[in-house]
């Protein structure tokens, strides 16, 4: 990915700058193993709602030589990187550009009504992350951005720029769980005013202004921050609780859905979804994390959830599905008892 440094532009880049970015679009698939087993279902069309650089599409058609995928994302940068990595499986591989939160239209505009598995990894791609032209990441110079489909959508500066103080302050407490997001609020309002709000590192100076610098191996404290305005600006948790109730319609009776969550907000939706046990009927019983060999390798794999769950047979009726459930548990594998969610 390029990297950007002091001095940065905004979009778009030029032809070969995109194809540097693309030729280095390098993302490692967080559970790529346990995903591909959660799924469980072999032949059959999938969709990998969150495509990034394709590592879970790749391991399903590598998997299933039957297997047809659906990938979709936001990102044209992931669908152009993912696509090519993917070419040699041909027909079988069909990429989207879209947001998953609207997975039913994509799929209906294919032809498709049910499909039998569904894959969500969600969040961002270490790329993302990387380019600091994306404006993400406190760790280098860039826009206020933030967009995961830099297409469309409002920037975090314009998000930033509509909402008053006390509307900041809610976006942080909710969404970074960041318990000092008043007085944060207000030192980034002020800094806007005052126009030195157009850069991360401006943006991450409002912070450390508002509650000081980070402590010597402390996690910075702009982290919080930018995970709010991250998830406010790409609807994030919006779009997980309508994917999670369109799986319900889009899946076929059997089929399943495997989501990979980052934060406990995320994980909350999904342990949510799938205790409604008409619906779904869970595949892990407690979230699955990455193996201590993957932790040591991938640290982004350290705050991985996967859980996983079939789609249940809703009109046969509550009966049928709670004998179903206890025929299920006795076999020891689709209770989902309560856990530290
Ligand atoms: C963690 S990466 C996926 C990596 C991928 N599984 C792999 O192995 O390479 C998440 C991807 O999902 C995309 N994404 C996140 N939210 C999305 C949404 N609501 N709709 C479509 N794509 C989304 C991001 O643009 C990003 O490319």
């Amino acid at each position: 990915m390029s990297r950007v440094g002091v001095a940065f532009r905004l979009w778009p880049r030029t032809f070969h700058e995109e194809e540097a970015s693309m030729s280095a679009f390098e993302h490692r698939t967080v559970m790529r193993q346990e995903t591909i087993e959660s799924l469980a279902v072999g032949e059959g069309t999938y969709v990998d709602a969150t495509l990034g650089g394709g590592g879970h599409s790749e391991a399903i058609l590598g998997a299933h030589p039957g297997a047809r995928v659906i990938g979709v994302d936001r990102d044209p940068l992931a669908l152009a990187a993912a696509s090519a990595r993917l070419d040699r499986f041909g027909a079988r591989f069909t990429a989207v550009h879209g947001a998953f939160g609207e997975l039913a239209a994509h799929l209906a505009a294919r032809g498709l009504q049910r499909v039998d598995a569904i894959v969500a990894d969600l969040g961002v791609s270490s790329p993302q992350l990387d380019d600091h032209a994306r404006g993400m990441s406190f760790r280098g110079d860039g826009p206020l951005d933030m967009r995961m489909d830099p297409t469309r959508g409002e920037t975090a500066a314009e998000l930033i720029a509509r909402l008053d103080d006390e509307a900041l302050a809610d976006v942080l407490f909710q969404y970074g769980e960041e318990r000092r997001s008043r007085r944060i609020a207000r030192c980034i309002k002020r800094a806007e005013l005052d126009g030195q709000l157009t850069t991360t590192l401006e943006l991450r100076r409002a912070v450390i202004r508002a509650v000081g610098p980070a402590r010597v191996g402390g996690v910075d404290p702009a982290t919080r921050t930018f995970q709010a305005l991250r998830i406010a600006v790409n609807r994030e948790l919006d779009e997980l609780t309508t994917l999670l109730a369109a799986a319900r319609d889009l899946l076929e009776v059997g089929g399943t859905l495997s989501v990979i969550s980052f934060h406990s907000l995320e994980d909350r939706l999904v342990k949510r979804a799938f205790a409604d046990r008409l619906a779904w009927a869970p595949l892990t019983k407690k979230p699955l994390t990455a193996s201590d060999v993957e932790q040591a390798e991938n640290p982004r794999s350290r705050s991985a959830k996967l859980r996983a769950a079939r789609r249940l047979d809703e009109s046969i009726g509550p009966m049928s599905a709670m004998r179903l459930r206890a025929g299920s548990r006795r076999d020891g594998e689709d209770d989902d008892g309560e856990d530290e969610g």
